[in-house]
């Protein structure tokens, strides 16, 4: 493992439930690949701007000449992109809002999952370039999403699987804090999701 990419975007600091569960996994991960290259964004600090006009622009432009003359608006979605790349590892950790997850993750995912760049177009069909890669989604939630009535609600941890594999990333384990608003459940959603983590093949 020479690269782990880790991706926070819960705002809550020391109180997050994901971040909790990220430092944990982060410190078993630092523990078994001391000489891998951490790379950590906190997306709730520093989040990457929507797509704007000119973003969309630069990304849909075919014409040689024109993307190069667009080539500096994506900078950092090259920069994002490259990580994932050149990464064997990703550590996604969310919060769950609104059954969904927070925008500034969304905006990470726009900036990363691009034709050309992290999959392409093959025939009628399409591959995806970040292929050989592992992913851990790090998941927190009031609620308890593994089980109905309220599985089919979460269209966080669907959602990250679908865009992952569309990529080329299908070895994806999870973790969940989950039942962090549920007083019967709430101490023990942490306690859980670390006994996840030593279980966790890595
Ligand atoms: C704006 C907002 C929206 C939320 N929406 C949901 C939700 O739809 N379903 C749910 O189960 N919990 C919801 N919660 C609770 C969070 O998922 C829960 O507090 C979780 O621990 C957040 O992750 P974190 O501790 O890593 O910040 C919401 C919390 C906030 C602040």
């Amino acid at each position: 493992m020479k690269q782990i990419l880790i991706v926070e975007s819960s705002p809550r600091g020391a109180e997050s439930a994901s971040r909790q569960l990220t430092g944990k996994l982060t410190e078993r991960l630092r523990a078994l690949y001391p000489e891998a290259k951490f790379i950590e964004h906190d997306l709730s600090k520093d989040p990457p701007p929507h797509l704007d006009r000119l973003a969309v622009k630069a990304i849909a432009a075919k014409d040689p000449a024109e993307a190069e003359s667009l080539k500096d608006v994506l900078r950092l979605s090259d920069q994002l992109a490259d990580e994932v790349l050149s990464s064997d590892l990703l550590v996604i950790a969310s919060p769950m809002w609104n059954f969904g997850m927070p925008s500034s993750l969304k905006a990470w995912i726009d900036h990363v999952v691009r034709a050309g760049k992290t999959f392409r177009y093959a025939g009628a069909g399409v591959e995806g370039l970040a292929q050989g890669k592992k992913a851990i989604l790090v998941l927190a939630s009031g609620g308890v999403f593994t089980e109905e009535p309220w599985k089919s609600w979460d269209t966080v941890e669907p959602y990250l699987r679908q865009i992952l594999s569309f990529i080329g990333i299908t070895d994806v384990q999870t973790v969940r804090a989950q039942g962090m608003n549920i007083p019967a459940l709430a101490p023990h959603a942490i306690s859980n999701g670390e006994k996840t983590i030593e279980a966790l093949a890595l």
